[in-house]
């Protein structure tokens, strides 16, 4: 008999990616979503898999939903994936993102504890909990430090899931993923930004480009091969925590010099501070501005995972390198920005 998987904030990028591949895999997926007026599948048709997947209203600040939801669909495995993910606002919105990123978790576990303790449970940590980093490459063992809202949230929900297979006796693994991009990545994420908006002025729907910390480095990897660890953290025999990262740090200033290139301009980088600009040498046109309304109150300057652990027991490997992901979605941005057709 096929398993049932519940994945939570299926509308997202590693929703739609998770979803694709258990549907693969010949799962049943269901999908909850929070109630928005429209049903936002944007991503899920992108994969040509939305009428895959069957839907449910389901928001984790609302316990008596959740159980609900837990109670009706009955799932194998359960993928907590939806949060207030982006960082920046977690600054603005630092309540309500405790709520969804941390409390939700317990939300969850606790309906996993009452109804059935044999579900397996994956919780998307993520590598912002260790902040101010005090080891590098980061690995499972690194301390945390956590420099953001978002992150803190992350760091209870990581330290309750931990608590819940150590007390109950639950299943529960707690992912602990570096950076992970895509065409499908949301647009206010600097990857995607770049490459959504540097298309935009290759084809003259704007001027130029600004950013903040071009200097901040991170770890990215591709959404894609990043959902296939999730699952087989829940197939390995013993649940734990495992990092998913590539090794490599690059720069937002990297990033965006290899997106520009992909689409047709060659940077060069002129001026200090808020006064540096991306110049595209074939016209002499700024492309890239600094405004500082894009820095953040406090900085993670670098990130960069040891994935060694998830290598060796769960044979988790990436499969995409740096500058092809840059290059898939520059291509598919530039794309979008010539049909004007902005599906996500
Ligand atoms: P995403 O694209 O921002 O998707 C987040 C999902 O959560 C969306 O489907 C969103 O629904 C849903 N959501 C938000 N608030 C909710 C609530 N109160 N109740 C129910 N659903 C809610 O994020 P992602 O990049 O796919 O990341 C997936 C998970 O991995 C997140 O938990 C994120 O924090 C974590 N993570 C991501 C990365 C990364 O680099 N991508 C790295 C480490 C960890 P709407 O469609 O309604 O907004
Ligand atoms: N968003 C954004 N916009 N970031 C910028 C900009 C800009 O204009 N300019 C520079 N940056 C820098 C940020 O300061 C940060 O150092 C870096 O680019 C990456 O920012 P984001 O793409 O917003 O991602 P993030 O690293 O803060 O968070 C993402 O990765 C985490 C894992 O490390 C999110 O997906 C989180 O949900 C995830 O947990």
């Amino acid at each position: 008999m096929s398993k049932t998987a519940l994945i939570t904030g299926v509308s997202g990028q590693d929703g739609a990616y998770l979803a694709r591949f258990l549907l693969e895999l010949g799962y049943r997926v269901v999908g909850s979503q929070r109630r928005s007026s429209s049903l936002n599948t944007a991503r899920l048709a992108y994969l040509g898999i939305e009428k895959d997947v069957e839907y449910v209203d389901m928001d984790l600040v609302e316990i008596t939903n959740v159980m609900r939801v837990v109670e009706e669909f009955e799932p194998d495995e359960i993928y907590n994936l939806a949060a207030q993910s982006f960082v920046g606002l977690s600054f603005e919105q630092p309540i309500y993102t405790a709520d969804v990123d941390g409390l939700g978790v317990t939300r969850l576990l606790e309906s996993i504890r009452v109804i059935n303790s044999k579900i397996k449970f994956y919780q998307a940590s993520t590598s912002e909990m260790f902040g101010s980093v005090e080891q590098t490459p980061q690995t499972e063992n690194t301390p945390f430090f956590p420099r953001n809202p978002y992150g803190i949230a992350k760091l209870y929900a990581h330290w309750m899931t931990t608590n819940y297979r150590e007390t109950h006796g639950i299943h529960a693994c707690s992912g602990i993923l570096f950076n992970h991009e895509s065409p499908l990545r949301g647009r206010e994420f600097v990857t995607r930004k770049i490459t959504s908006q540097l298309a935009m002025v290759k084809h003259g729907h704007q001027d130029y480009m600004s950013l903040g910390n071009i200097d901040a480095k991170r770890d990215w990897g591709f959404a894609g091969d990043y959902v296939t660890g999730m699952w087989r953290m829940l197939q390995s025999e013993k649940p734990g925590s495992y990092v998913l990262a590539t090794g490599e740090a690059k720069s937002v200033r990297d990033f965006a010099q290899v997106a520009a290139l992909e689409l047709g301009f060659d940077v060069v980088w002129v001026g200090n501070g808020v006064d540096e600009r991306g110049v595209d040498r074939k016209t002499n046109r700024t492309i890239i501005t600094i405004d500082p309304k894009y820095y953040r109150p406090i900085v993670v300057e670098s990130l960069v995972g040891s994935p060694l652990k998830a290598e060796m027991e769960l044979g988790w490997t990436r499969k995409v390198g740096f500058a092809e992901l840059v290059g898939a979605m520059a291509r598919s941005d530039d794309k979008q920005a010539q049909d004007r057709s902005l599906a996500f």
